[in-house]
């Protein structure tokens, strides 16, 4: 029996599927709602048939993918995709996101670029008036990333932002590690009035490789509540 969180990603992982056809070329997300929606593709194609390339947005997601049956390719031998299905952390009215929370943001973001659609799942606890109150994430190269962090952290005062602290992302005693060998920035903003001018702002300073906020990128959330029901924002 699953709990109301853990149902309510459920079925809009299950419901995303709607939007996987035969042949189809696939983004595959990262994090715990997008894990339900790769376990339900790999159902589809061992019971039913279904026959898709998947497209993996971490090893972690790779690896799931594999182990439940689905064809793994590279981005670049898939070279576009028809839709990519990922998880979240906040989404709001206008559909723009916040994501990496589990610190997949940067092959998310070129994945979700290269897809006709990109379809959020999520459960209904991450929809919000105004993004900011999940802490904003920044992944920076290692090199002089300190002298990065101290130039976000000048930078926001000029932003319409409410909090304006930063910290390193860790794993255990040491920094968190990307996929790509980067770190990553956690900015404590608590409201983000501008977060198409704070996205173009961040990913113009050196040192920083990508940001978490996701704009004008995703197409429809489909939004799942603990009762089982689902609504479709699009
Ligand atoms: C991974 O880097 C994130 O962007 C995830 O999509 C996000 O953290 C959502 O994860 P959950 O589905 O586990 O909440």
């Amino acid at each position: 029996e699953l709990s109301p969180i853990d149902k309510a990603k459920f079925v809009a992982a299950k419901r995303a599927t709607d939007y996987v056809e035969d042949g189809m070329r696939v983004g595959l997300g990262t994090g715990s709602t997008a894990a339900w929606m790769v376990r339900c593709l790999g159902e589809m194609v061992r019971e039913q048939g279904l026959r898709i390339k998947g497209v993996p947005t971490s090893t972690r997601t790779a690896q799931l993918a594999q182990d439940v049956g689905i064809e793994v390719v590279s981005l670049d031998a898939a070279k576009w995709l028809d839709v990519t299905i990922d998880g979240a952390d906040e989404f709001d009215g206008n559909l723009n996101l916040i994501k990496g929370g589990g610190g997949a943001l940067l092959q998310e973001k070129i994945v979700a670029t290269a897809s006709d659609q990109m379809i959020v799942i999520a459960d209904v606890g991450k929809e919000v008036e105004t993004l900011g109150a999940f802490p904003l994430p920044v992944e920076v190269v290692p090199f002089g990333w300190q002298t990065t962090q101290a130039l976000i952290e000048e930078t926001l005062v000029s932003m319409d932002v409410l909090g304006r602290s930063t910290t390193l992302r860790m794993n255990g005693a040491a920094p968190f590690m990307t996929d790509e060998g980067n770190h990553i920035l956690d900015l404590h903003l608590k409201r983000i009035g501008d977060a198409r001018q704070l996205a173009m702002v961040l990913n113009q300073m050196p040192g920083v490789v990508e940001n978490g906020l996701f704009i004008d990128i995703c197409d429809a959330v489909v939004v799942g509540f603990g009762d089982g029901r689902v609504e479709v924002r699009d």
